[in-house]
């Protein structure tokens, strides 16, 4: 079954093309993040104009890549929440009136999940593995998730303020440095001394939940005291492991709590090289797999919506072609 992906929830205008939920044949991404990179964060307006813009030749791009017509798909499937309205609305129209056109299935799929099914196209064995931990770190959303089977979800652990991504995100622009934060911080980070700053790590007693705000006041304080005087690429190493710690330690007690011993990560943030590498370095430790998908899966691309899609298309109905865009909603 040859699935078209459809990702427009943020600042990506994303197509994919995904036989049997497996083999990506195309996954075309096109950023805005230049564009937006000048407000210093996503204008949910910009985003919205540049999807209308790109949607149907991006589209092209993934069926020429593929080699494929619209004549060879058989399903497709959309992001149809969470996200920004505006930008989601861009990629559900396509989608609806792609399907009504050539009579075929749809299905509305959830970022998040999207995202979980990332560890899918990376370890297609995985289907074999249930019960699975998955934390999934993004721009928006922090959360450990216990994934019993395809779409049975529970949250064990999510975050009580900002999200990992967006606490790279604003700790870069305290640095002085441009958005998306979490890459150019990574990238500063690589020439610097993580033990230099010691930034607080909230590990809120035994709960699996986290909160990222005390992390970033901490930053704010450090930066006016220290005017200057610490180098940069030492803040950024600094700021970088308070994150990376506090995600690993989480991921640790879940597996200690759960006694689950299959763990992945998604989302921008799994795209960081420190988080994975402290991350294998734990799951090692305590006799763990560890799934991490390659950073062009990570992030937000169209593969992994189609794959979610595959994977629901297996074992439920289509979607009415009345399906909404929700900004918020809860996974599973
Ligand atoms: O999943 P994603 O592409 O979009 C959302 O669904 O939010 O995640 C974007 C987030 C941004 O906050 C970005 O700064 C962060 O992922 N990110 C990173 C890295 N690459 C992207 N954070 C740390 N290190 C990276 N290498
Ligand atoms: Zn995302």
């Amino acid at each position: 079954m040859n699935v078209l992906g459809i990702e427009t929830s943020c600042d990506e205008t994303s197509a994919a093309i995904v036989t049997d939920g497996r083999e990506i044949r195309a996954n075309i991404i096109a950023s805005q993040a230049d564009l937006h990179a000048r407000y210093g964060g996503v204008v949910p307006e910009v985003a919205s104009r540049k999807h209308v813009e790109r949607m149907l030749p991006v589209a092209q791009d993934a069926l020429d890549a593929a080699g494929m017509t619209y004549r060879d798909l058989n399903a497709i499937a959309v992001t149809n929440r969470p996200g920004l309205l505006g930008a989601l609305l861009v990629g559900v129209s396509y989608a609806k009136s792609l399907a009504y056109a050539l009579d075929l299935p749809v299905v509305a799929v959830h970022h998040l999940e999207g995202h979980v099914y990332s560890n899918f196209l990376a370890a297609p064995d995985l289907i074999e593995s249930f019960p699975l931990l998955v934390l999934i770190v993004s721009g928006g959303h922090t959360q450990i998730v216990r994934m019993d089977g395809h779409g049975q979800y529970t949250l064990l652990g999510r975050t009580r303020d900002d999200a990992a991504g967006e606490a790279f995100d604003k700790s870069a622009r305290l640095l002085g440095l441009p958005y998306p934060g979490g890459p150019n911080v990574a990238r500063l980070a690589e020439q610097g001394d993580p033990t230099r700053v010691a930034f607080p790590r909230a590990l809120l007693g035994d709960s699996l939940d986290f909160s990222f705000s005390g992390l970033k006041t901490s930053i704010r304080t450090f930066m006016a005291k220290d005017n200057g005087q610490t180098r940069l690429p030492d803040v950024a190493a600094s700021l970088q492991a308070a994150v990376v710690d506090v995600l690993v330690e989480k991921m640790r007690r879940a597996a200690h709590k759960t006694g689950i011993r299959t763990l992945c990560i998604a989302g921008g943030v799994a795209a960081n090289r420190q988080l994975t590498t402290s991350m294998q370095k734990m799951a090692d430790t305590n006799g763990c797999r560890l799934v991490v998908p390659a950073p062009i899966l990570c992030t937000d691309n169209a593969a992994m919506i189609a794959a979610a899609g595959h994977f629901r298309l297996l074992s439920h109905a289509p979607d009415a072609l009345s399906f909404d865009t929700l900004a918020t909603s809860p996974m599973g």
